[in-house]
């Protein structure tokens, strides 16, 4: 059901995430290349590509590299834009993350960036991505994390249980097909659990701007003012976290992006 619930949302508004801001020019894209470095004779995959942003900022950085996605809608517009961008080396694959169609140890990296947070099962995500990896092979990752003390220090384990809850569910009420957004201790023990080893976590703060985040998913006008309302009447921990600010009309948000980098044992 939730994997439908993907495949209709995102299909139906794949043409705004290739000119996203959010997705086509965001901070963690290229300091996610640096912190890589990946080689030119490396085979690559990116895991729900969407309009192939990330797999587009490694393309010229590798040998060759694959943009999968569960939305068919969205591999068109991946390829559309390897296409402007006039890279070869970028194919397409339709393929679940948490059931990947490639044979064990394809791959010197695989990587995933703003979407693990739509995923069911995690596990099971960790454990494909593992299995495809070649040994040695760079993991990367890059999730929107809910609040927990490494992100919003200071507040109560409760109070920032209740925060994540509400962040949660923020992000659920605008997208109905979000799953959730694990806290950097969630991530950091599940990379751990699949036999990855991490090597580096960073945080990434993003500013966001509330009607363009309600727009690329068209949200319902009755739900952009529900959503409105949770931001604007936040406070506490969760206030501490989204940052909310209001300008006139413009309502401005904070996100908090996770970039991990792993590694399978060799
Ligand atoms: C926000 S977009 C990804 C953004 C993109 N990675 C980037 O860096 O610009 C989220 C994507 O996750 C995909 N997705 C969600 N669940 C998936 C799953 N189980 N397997 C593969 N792709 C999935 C959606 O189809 C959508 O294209």
């Amino acid at each position: 059901m939730s994997k439908d619930l993907v495949q209709q949302q995102f299909g139906a508004n794949a043409a705004a995430y290739a000119t996203s801001a959010v997705h086509a020019k965001g901070a963690s894209l290229a300091r996610l290349v640096e912190l890589v470095q990946p080689k030119g004779d490396w085979t690559a995959l990116d895991i729900a590509t969407g309009a192939g942003h990330t797999a587009l900022a490694f393309a010229p950085h590798v040998a060759s590299v694959i943009a999968s996605d569960l939305t068919p809608e969205m591999l068109v517009e991946s390829a559309k834009l390897a296409t402007t961008k006039g890279y070869t080396n970028m194919t397409t694959a339709l393929a679940d993350a948490e059931r990947l169609p490639f044979p064990d140890a394809s791959f010197d990296l695989v990587m995933s960036r703003i979407a693990p947070h739509h995923f069911p099962d995690i596990a099971a995500f960790l454990s494909e991505s593992r299995r495809v990896l070649k040994p040695g092979g760079t993991f990367a990752l890059v999730d929107n994390v809910a609040p927990d003390e490494n992100t919003t220090p200071g507040f109560a384990t409760s109070d920032l249980a209740a925060a994540d809850k509400a962040y949660n569910g923020f992000e659920k009420k605008r997208d109905p097909s979000h799953g959730r957004a694990l806290t950097t201790a969630e991530w950091t023990r599940a990379i751990g659990d699949a036999g990855l080893k991490l090597t580096h976590t960073e945080h990434a703060p993003k500013a966001m701007d509330f009607a363009t985040w309600c727009k690329t998913m068209k949200v319902p006008q009755d739900t952009v003012a529900e959503l409105r309302t949770v931001l604007t009447g936040a406070s506490g921990a969760l206030a501490a976290f989204l940052k909310p600010t209001v300008k006139g009309d413009a309502i401005g948000f904070t996100l908090d992006e996770l970039i991990a980098i792993a590694k399978k044992p060799g």
